[in-house]
């Protein structure tokens, strides 16, 4: 059954920071694909704004070079191309000044939904949406969009919410967190609940621990700085991680809408138990095989900041009781890869003998790159010679289930045109973001109370030696990083 895409209003999105990378990268490729797959409605205005001076052709030219490196099939998409073109439009605005909003107001048309994406600098979504505010152009049903970093700790994410709640109300502010507009991540929830086979072992009976990895391949080089700040507590866990682990945890929903959902999520980071340092390791890489290390990448020569981390979690609910789950992250590791592994409790009684050697039913949930499912069941061996087992995994990739034509969007293509729709689903409210900042802060209080310091790893191993530890002391272990 093929169901219906929502379609999506006519809209004036007004882009500040629309010349720096997020926008050429991202969010222009985005829109051009949208536009490609014929889902921009007509009368849709992209307006870009920044401080630099540029005329609409220049901004047309800097669009046209962007999606030439980061959506080359656009040149085989002329007639696109060139209502995409005719799309765009650019004001020059100062952010912390006066100069360009009387101009951006009187671009606006009035009946039409308003967006401003804030693709700049946290310093300046402040600055920026007290301006839209006190020179009229945000109207009751405008949506602003903010994205990562959202505060440092709780006290900045506060400070945020209330700078933010100041000029706009909940209902209209947009944080981004792109794990969520990531396809896979959404099927997180499909399988869970459009499912009725996963729900009822999807507990502490039947679940005998979670683990979830988002390992990456790159290291941190080029933005060394800002990384060097945050490390991967927060630059992963506080934001990316949780929401996987909110998305794999939480009770169903009665209903697939923003704050039905959102309820959800923040009851399981409600229900999270304090993180100790002994459910902890930090990594911070070294240089190999070839590759250099990350105090390479970063000014401060005796930096203690974690490129790696891993953590076990208690869900401490109903549902999840005594059931861990062991979360690791980490840059330049052997490859690139994400998934949710749900390992189940053996059989209560085995009628094989032989079964004690069999491993447990495994559920494999990855996210990326190849994303798809996978089931380890115990099965017979085929063949005489008494009741032998053994272990195959039902596989299924969507990109060979759904056919050749699968192709999954990019995050940003579903969640811009998730706030034109004005649906809040996959982005974090307020509450979350806080609840989540509470949580993360007093380890990373502890840490620096005892002087910890991050345990070396390899450039392109599996992460500190500790992290196996951390799962062996519990008599269990990690799935290994491979592509
Ligand atoms: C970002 C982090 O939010 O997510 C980066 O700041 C990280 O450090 C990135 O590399 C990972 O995203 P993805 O989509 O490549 O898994």
């Amino acid at each position: 059954m093929v169901s219906r895409v929502i379609p999506v209003p006519p809209f004036d999105l007004v882009i500040f920071g629309a010349t720096g990378d997020l926008a050429r990268r991202k969010l222009l490729p985005a829109l051009f694909r949208r536009m490609q797959e014929g889902q921009m409605p007509e009368g849709a205005r992209i307006i870009g704004a920044a401080r630099r001076k540029l005329s609409r052709k220049a901004f047309q030219d800097f669009v046209r070079e962007a999606l030439a490196e980061f959506e080359p099939s656009a040149a085989q998409s002329p007639k696109q191309l060139k209502a995409f073109m005719q799309s765009l439009d650019y004001l020059a605005v100062d952010a912390k000044g006066d100069t360009g909003w009387t101009g951006l107001g009187k671009k606006l048309r009035p009946d039409t939904i308003r967006a401003f994406y804030l693709s700049v600098g946290p310093s300046l979504f402040g600055e920026i949406a007290t301006r839209l505010n006190k020179h009229d152009i945000a109207t009751p049903d405008s949506r602003i969009v903010v994205e990562k970093p959202l505060g440092h700790d709780l006290n900045s994410a506060q400070a945020l919410n209330a700078r933010l709640g100041a000029c706009f109300d909940e209902r209209q502010i947009y944080r981004i967190d792109h794990y969520l507009g990531k396809e896979t991540v959404q099927n997180l929830m499909a399988i869970r609940f459009a499912n009725a086979l996963f729900e009822p072992l999807w507990n502490s009976h039947y679940v005998d621990h979670v683990q979830i990895t988002v390992a990456e391949s790159l290291g941190v080089e080029g933005r060394g700085g800002y990384y060097d700040r945050s490390g991967a507590l927060r630059d992963m866990v506080q934001n990316h991680m949780m929401q996987l682990l909110c998305l794999t945890t939480m009770e169903p929903p009665a209903k697939f809408n923003a704050d039905f959902v959102r309820d959800e999520k923040l009851k399981v980071i409600r229900a999270l138990e304090p993180l100790r340092i002994k459910d902890s390791v930090r990594g911070q890489y070294r240089a190999g095989g070839g590759e250099a290390s990350y105090l390479d990448h970063v000014e401060n020569p005796d930096s203690h900041t974690e490129s790696f981390v891993a953590l076990k979690v208690e869900v401490d609910n109903w549902r999840w009781a005594g059931v861990p789950f062991y979360l690791r992250t980490g840059k330049r590791l052997r490859t690139r890869m994400s998934e949710i592994v749900v390992v189940c409790k053996k059989p209560p009684h085995s009628i094989f003998p032989e079964m004690a050697a069999q491993g447990p039913n495994v559920l494999v949930i990855r996210l990326q790159p190849d994303e798809g499912i996978t089931l380890h069941m115990t099965i017979k061996e085929p063949g005489p010679g008494g009741m032998r087992l053994t272990e195959v995994p039902l596989d299924m990739s969507f990109a060979e289930a759904l056919g050749d034509g699968h192709h999954a969007p990019d995050a940003y293509e579903r969640l811009i045109m998730d706030v034109i729709r004005g649906d809040q689903t996959l982005f974090m409210r307020g509450d979350e973001l806080e609840e989540a900042w509470a949580w993360i802060d007093p380890l990373i209080a502890a840490w620096t109370e005892a002087g910890d310091r991050p345990k070396p790893y390899d450039a392109g191993s599996s992460g500190p030696e500790d992290a196996l530890a951390l799962l062996h002391r519990d008599g269990r272990k990690w799935r290994e990083i491979e592509s």
